[in-house]
C-alpha cells in the first residue's frame, strides 16, 4: 500500500542488519512511499552481506560507516551530498552494549564497555546531527529520528547500561532539537518502541519474559516492527511538521498502563 507520503524525499537510513531489523522495515516502507535513501551500517555488519538484498529491492546505495568514527560519517555525508544535494530525513536505528553482550551485571559495569555503549548508542546521534548541521545538508522541515526504549524512564532489569544510553539519546533529541529547530527548522524526535524480536532485542537478558509481559500489559499489545516503520514514515512526512523534541511512545499503550486485567489474572 502506498500513499506517496515520501515522494521526492531523500535520506539516510542507519542500522538495517537483517530482515528483522526495525530499520529494514523502515527502508521497505519508505521506498514504497516514494523515498530515495542511502543505507548505512558498520563495516562488520556489511560483511554479513544481507544488506545487499535490501539495497537491490529499494534501489539504494550502501555506504559503510562506523558511527563512532567522525571520518566515516563525514565520508558518508559527502557521498549523500553528491548523490542527493540536500536531505529530508535521517533514521538512527543503532544500539550496542558490550556489557549486555557479555552479561556483565549493571552494578558491576566495565567502564570501557559502558563508554562504548554510550558512544555507539547515543553520542553517535549527536555526532550524526553535528556533521549534518555543519554541512547544512538538511532541507527546512527535515526530520531526524532515533529509536528508543522505555527503559530510559523505567528501571527494567536486564536492559543494563542501554537504559542510560537511551536516556542520553532522548536528551540529545530534545537539546539538539532546540538548536536545529531554531536555526534551520529541522525537527528531531525519538520513537520509544515496544520490545521487538530483532538481533539487538534478543541480546537483552530476559527478553522473552519482557516481550510477553509488555504484550500482556498493553491494551493494544506490543507494536510490531512494521507498524513502527509506518510511524517513522509518518514522522518523515509533511503531516508531522510541527512535532519536534519529543519522545513518542509507540508501544500499544504500555507506557500509560499500570496493570491490565490480564496481569491481575496471572497474580490471582
Ligand atoms: N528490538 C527491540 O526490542 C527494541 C525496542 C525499542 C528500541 N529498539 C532500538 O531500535 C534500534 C534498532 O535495533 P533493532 O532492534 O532493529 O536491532 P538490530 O540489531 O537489527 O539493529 C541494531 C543496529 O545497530 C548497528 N550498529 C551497531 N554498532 C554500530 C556501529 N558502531 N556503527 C554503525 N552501526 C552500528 C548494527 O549493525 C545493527 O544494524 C536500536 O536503537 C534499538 O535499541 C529496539
Amino acid at each position: 500500500m502506498s500513499n506517496n507520503l515520501l515522494k521526492g524525499k531523500k535520506g539516510i537510513i542507519f542500522g538495517a542488519l537483517n530482515e528483522d531489523s526495525i530499520a529494514w522495515k523502515v527502508a521497505e516502507r519508505a521506498h514504497e512511499e516514494g523515498a530515495e535513501f542511502i543505507l548505512s551500517n558498520a563495516p562488520v555488519a556489511l560483511r554479513m552481506g544481507q544488506l545487499d538484498e535490501l539495497a537491490k529491492a529499494t534501489g539504494s546505495e550502501i555506504v559503510s560507516a562506523d558511527v563512532t568514527s567522525t571520518e566515516d560519517l563525514e565520508n558518508l555525508f559527502k557521498i549523500a551530498e553528491e548523490k542527493f544535494g540536500k536531505l529530508d530525513f535521517i533514521l538512527h536505528s543503532i544500539g550496542m552494549s558490550i556489557n549486555v553482550r557479555k552479561k556483565i551485571h549493571y552494578t558491576e559495569a566495565n567502564y570501557d564497555f559502558y563508554h562504548k555503549a554510550m558512544d555507539i548508542s547515543a553520542i553517535s546521534f549527536h555526532r550524526v546531527m553535528k556533521i549534518a548541521k555543519e554541512k547544512d545538508i538538511m532541507n527546512e522541515w527535515g526530520s531526524i529520528l532515533a529509536l528508543s526504549f522505555i527503559a530510559a524512564q523505567l528501571a527494567i532489569p536486564g536492559y543494563n547500561d542501554m537504559s542510560d544510553a537511551k536516556a542520553l539519546l532522548e536528551s540529545i533529541a530534545r537539546t539538539f532539537g532546540y538548536y536545529y529547530g531554531r536555526d534551520k527548522k529541522v525537527r528531531i524526535n525519538t520513537i520509544s518502541q515496544s520490545p521487538t524480536k530483532t538481533t539487538a532485542g534478543g541480546g537483552i537478558k530476559g527478553f522473552s519474559s519482557l516481550f510477553e509481559y509488555a504484550e500482556k500489559n498493553s491494551p493494544l499489545g506490543n507494536a510490531p516492527a512494521v507498524d513502527c516503520a509506518n510511524y517513522c514514515v509518518m514522522m518523515f512526512s509533511d503531516f508531522t511538521k510541527y512535532v519536534t523534541m519529543q519522545n513518542l511512545f509507540h508501544d500499544g499503550g504500555f507506557s500509560s498502563t499500570g496493570l491490565t486485567e490480564d496481569i491481575m489474572g496471572d497474580m490471582d
